[in-house]
C-alpha cells in the first residue's frame, strides 16, 4: 500500500471547497506522456494554481501504470524543483470502471479516483459507487461519481444520445454514495467532434460549426437540490480552430471538429462546477505542433526536435485554459 500522502499529492477536498467558494474551477488534464506531464506542471506553477493530474484506463495501458504513478510522484518534486513550494497536485483516476481498478489505483498512490456507473441502472450505480467510496475514505481518498450519460463515446460506453443528468436523481444519488463529487451530462461530449453538424448552425462568415448551447437549466436544477456540491463536466475541450486548422493545413483531415465555446466553460467555472475536464485540446496542440514541425523541418527525426515546440505548445493551451477559462491561476 502506497499513501499518496507520502508521494506529496492531495486529494481533491479542501481544493473543490474553495473553488466553489470562489466561483472557479480547477483543471482536470489528462496526461499519457512525460511531455503532458511537464507542460501540465510547468503550467500550474507559473500560473500559481493547483491541479488535477488524470489518467484513463487508456493512458494505463499505454503507458503502464506504474509509469504513470512514479510520473506524478516525480511531477510534484518537478513543481517544487520549479519554484513551488506547496505544490497541489491530485493524482486522479478518469472513468474507473470497476471497484478493482479504484482499488488498484488507491493502493497505489492515487489521491482522487472517479467510478464511471453512468452507464448502469440508478440502483447499480448507487451499489458500486457506494462500494468505491466506503473502500477510498478508509484512506482519504475522494471519489467522483457520475450521472447521466454523455453523448459520444465514455471510453467503452457508447450513448448514441447524451441523456441529460435528471435533478430529481442527484440527491438520492449523493445522499446514498457518500461521493465526494458529481459528473453530470449537460450537452458535453468526448472527443473533437462533439456534435454532428446538423445539431449546430455554421457561421456564414467561417463556414465553422456553431455548437447548441450547453443545458445550463440542467446544471441550474441540480445546484439547487445540491446547494455547494462540487459539480464536474467532462468533454469540456473546445477544439480550437487554430489547432485544427494548422493539423488540416499540414495534411491533417479534421473537418467540421468542434468543442465547447470557451465564454460556455467560463460561465459554468463561476457556478457549482468546480472540475472541468480537458483532453483532446491537449492531443490538437501537440499533433499541430508536430505537423507544422514536420513540414517546416522535412530532415528532422530526433523526437527532441519535434516533442519541444510540442510541449511548448501544450504549456500555453494549459496556460490559456486555467487564467482565460478555468480561473484557477493564483488560488495556491
Ligand atoms: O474521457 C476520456 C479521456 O479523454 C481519456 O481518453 O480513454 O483515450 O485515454 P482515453
Ligand atoms: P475532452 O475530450 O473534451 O477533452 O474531455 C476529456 C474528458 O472528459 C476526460 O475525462
Ligand atoms: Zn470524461
Amino acid at each position: 500500500m502506497v499513501s499518496y500522502k507520502k508521494l506529496g499529492l492531495v486529494n481533491t477536498k479542501k481544493m473543490f471547497a474553495k473553488a466553489v467558494k470562489g466561483g472557479y474551477a480547477i483543471p482536470a488534464f489528462n496526461f499519457n506522456t512525460m511531455e503532458q506531464m511537464q507542460a501540465i506542471v510547468q503550467a500550474a506553477v507559473e500560473t500559481k494554481s493547483p491541479v488535477i493530474m488524470q489518467v484513463s484506463k487508456g493512458a494505463r495501458k499505454y503507458a503502464n501504470p506504474t509509469i504513470l504513478r512514479y510520473m506524478a510522484e516525480g511531477a510534484v518534486q518537478y513543481a517544487k524543483e520549479l519554484g513551488c513550494k506547496k505544490p497541489q497536485i491530485v493524482l486522479h483516476l478518469d472513468h474507473g470502471d470497476s471497484f478493482e481498478t479504484c482499488k488498484s489505483c488507491i493502493d497505489s498512490g492515487f489521491s482522487s479516483v472517479m467510478i464511471d456507473g453512468s452507464s448502469l441502472p440508478f440502483k447499480d450505480n448507487i451499489k458500486l459507487t457506494k462500494k468505491v467510496v466506503n473502500y477510498a475514505h478508509k484512506h482519504d481518498v475522494t471519489v467522483e461519481a457520475e450521472l447521466g450519460v454523455l453523448a459520444g463515446v465514455e471510453d467503452e460506453v457508447q450513448a448514441e444520445e447524451s441523456h441529460y443528468t435528471k435533478p430529481e436523481e442527484v440527491i438520492e444519488f449523493a445522499t446514498k454514495t457518500g461521493c465526494d463529487s458529481l459528473a453530470i451530462s449537460i450537452g458535453t461530449s468526448h472527443g473533437a467532434y462533439k456534435f454532428k453538424p446538423e445539431q449546430c448552425t455554421r457561421d456564414k462568415k467561417t463556414g465553422k460549426l456553431v455548437p447548441p448551447p450547453l443545458a445550463f437549466d440542467v446544471l441550474k436544477a441540480v445546484e439547487k437540490k445540491l446547494p455547494g456540491f462540487p459539480i464536474v463536466l467532462h468533454g469540456s475541450s473546445s477544439v480550437p480552430q487554430e489547432h485544427v486548422d494548422t493539423i488540416n493545413k499540414f495534411g491533417g483531415k479534421l473537418p467540421d471538429a468542434v468543442g465547447i465555446p470557451e465564454e460556455q466553460l467560463r460561465k459554468a467555472a463561476k457556478s457549482a462546477v468546480c472540475k472541468i475536464n480537458i483532453d483532446s485540446d491537449s492531443r490538437l496542440a501537440m499533433t499541430a505542433a508536430i505537423r507544422k514541425h514536420f513540414a517546416e523541418n522535412p530532415g528532422h527525426f530526433d523526437p527532441r526536435q519535434y516533442l519541444t515546440p510540442a510541449r511548448e505548445a501544450m504549456k500555453e493551451l494549459y496556460i490559456h485554459k486555467i487564467v482565460k477559462v478555468l480561473g484557477s491561476n493564483n488560488k495556491l
